[in-house]
């Protein structure tokens, strides 16, 4: 019998896609046209199919799946052990903030647990939950992963010099992308420099715009 040589199927799902074609537009098309192995669903509460005709594209990509509404309930649906990778750009802060509105500060904790536990069903054994995070919110979720059964890494997010990266990727994830984000916020008091102060004891970093690089959590379901 003839062994298949194709591009490995991999199963995305992402949580807290965002509203904008820049965001989930430019990741549906690399999951699908680029690899076209991928399988890609992307939720969020706000998600909007009509991006795709925004974006001039007549259909939705043949592999790719929009869903509105909140992800953790997108989650509960999902078969068990379906997926190889769940990721998340900037989703876990606003599902918190989300989660604190309605619950307050213990429920929106217990909430990320049932998050975390979600994803752990969801995930194939070997799979992996992707989230790009601030480093303030890093201490946290380490400490959850290993309750819901996860190994935890965290690592900070080096774009390579030589990569073209799309207007998304600069925006959300390189050095400059982010450096006026410390800036604005001190200036619209959304933090105090006290705070600042503070926070840039607790994690070591030596700049206040170090506190607004990107970080990538990396939570690994063991193999079996
Ligand atoms: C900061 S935006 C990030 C958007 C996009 N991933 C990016 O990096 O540009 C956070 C997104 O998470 C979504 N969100 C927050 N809580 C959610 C939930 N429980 N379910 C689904 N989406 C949620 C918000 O609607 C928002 O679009």
């Amino acid at each position: 019998m003839l062994k298949r040589n194709g591009p490995k199927r991999v199963s995305v799902f992402e949580a807290g896609a965002g509203k904008e074609p820049l965001g989930i537009i430019t990741q549906a098309l690399r999951a699908t046209r680029k690899r076209p192995g991928r399988s890609f669903v992307a939720s969020d509460i706000e998600a909007r199919k009509e991006i795709f005709r925004d974006f001039g594209l007549r259909k939705m990509l043949p592999n790719a799946k929009i869903l509105k509404g909140d992800s953790l309930e997108h989650l509960a649906k999902e078969k068990t052990a379906s997926r190889d990778v769940v990721f998340g750009s900037y989703f876990i802060a606003s599902f918190i903030n989300k989660a604190k509105r309605e619950k307050g500060v213990m429920g929106a904790m217990s909430e990320v647990r049932g998050l975390f536990s979600q994803l752990h069903r969801v995930l194939k054994p070997n799979g992996r939950a992707i989230f790009i995070i601030d480093l303030q919110a890093s201490d946290k979720l380490k400490a959850i992963a290993p309750i819901a059964g996860f190994r935890a890494n965290l690592f900070r997010f080096k774009p390579r010099e030589n990569v073209e990266y799309s207007d998304w990727i600069m925006k959300r994830l390189t050095k400059s992308g982010r450096e006026e984000l410390m800036e604005t916020n001190l200036e619209q008091k959304v933090v105090t420099p006290e705070v600042v102060a503070e926070e840039m004891k607790t994690y070591g970093v030596t700049s206040a715009d170090e506190l607004c690089y990107p970080y990538v959590l990396v939570l690994r379901k063991s193999k079996e």
